[in-house]
């Protein structure tokens, strides 16, 4: 079942492209890897997975079986092209997460930048809800996420890392965090999060059943790890990873 258009069907490409931008290699894909762990046999589920570029990634480093989730169309078919292009074997499912049905549960759950898309405390609880219910017992929930432990007063410029981010000051339950992104060839784009505060995501963790929520901070790849370019980002860090286990 296909769904009605959503705001990533016309970024699609151009979101697909800011994978480039080098705060995604150094930190945000260093600090998924660091939180996946081993991969190699395991079946992962990647919610919110956009085009596949880490559904993709996850299989090269010996998942067993990898699907990727997303409500938008075109990055489910920019995805599909991509493995038909070159396959490895990741499937994908055009699918709003809230209406998911996956009979067979997974390894590891896994939601880079999903969970900002809950405007409300019972969305977020629902997202929360169909990772717990479709992860084994002992399964891993990973993901990146808009950092909602440091707001942005205002506008925060990275400018530097080829992104802004606007919001309300403070922001409220459900207010619009507004990202504004450049891309290394000039291209921009944006798009919508919601912020919700951080004891609305440890609420929403343990109500679903999860155990030992936590948030992480981004890590630093260590091949940067003297680079004072990552200052900036690394004092103001506008992402965070967050984890949590089914006992
Ligand atoms: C910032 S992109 C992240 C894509 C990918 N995870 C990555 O890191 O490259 C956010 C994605 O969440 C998807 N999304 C938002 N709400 C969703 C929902 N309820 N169900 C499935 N996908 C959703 C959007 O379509 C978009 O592709």
């Amino acid at each position: 079942m296909s769904q009605a258009k959503n705001e990533y069907d016309d970024i699609a490409e151009a979101y697909r492209d800011s994978k480039q931008l080098s705060f995604r290699k150094y930190l945000e894909e260093y600090s998924l890897f660091e939180m996946l762990g081993k991969v190699r046999g395991k079946s992962v589920l990647d919610l919110a997975c956009g085009e596949g570029f880490y559904t993709r990634k996850i299989k090269r480093a010996g998942a067993a079986e990898v699907t990727g989730v997303d409500i938008s169309a075109e990055m489910i078919r920019l995805a599909e092209e991509e493995e038909r292009t070159h396959p490895l074997g990741c499937k994908y499912l055009n699918r709003d997460v809230t209406e998911m049905e996956i009979a067979e549960s997974v390894d590891v759950v896994v939601a880079m930048y999903l969970l900002n898309y809950a405007k409300t405390k019972e969305e977020l609880l629902r997202f929360c809800q169909v990772s717990y219910n479709v992860l084994r017992s002992e399964g891993r929930f990973v993901g990146v996420n808009d950092n909602v432990r440091n707001p942005p007063n205002g506008t925060v410029s990275f400018a530097k890392y080829g992104f802004e981010k606007e919001c309300a000051t403070p922001p409220k339950e459900g207010d619009v965090i507004l990202y504004k992104l450049v891309n290394e060839d000039g291209k921009q784009f944006e798009f919508k999060n919601f912020y919700l505060a951080q004891e609305t995501y440890q609420w929403a963790f343990q109500e679903a059943g999860f155990a030992d929520f936590k948030w992480v901070d981004l890590h630093l790849a260590p091949i940067q790890q003297d680079n004072l370019f990552w200052d900036e980002f690394l004092s103001n860090p506008p992402l965070i990873g967050l984890m949590a286990f089914k006992r």
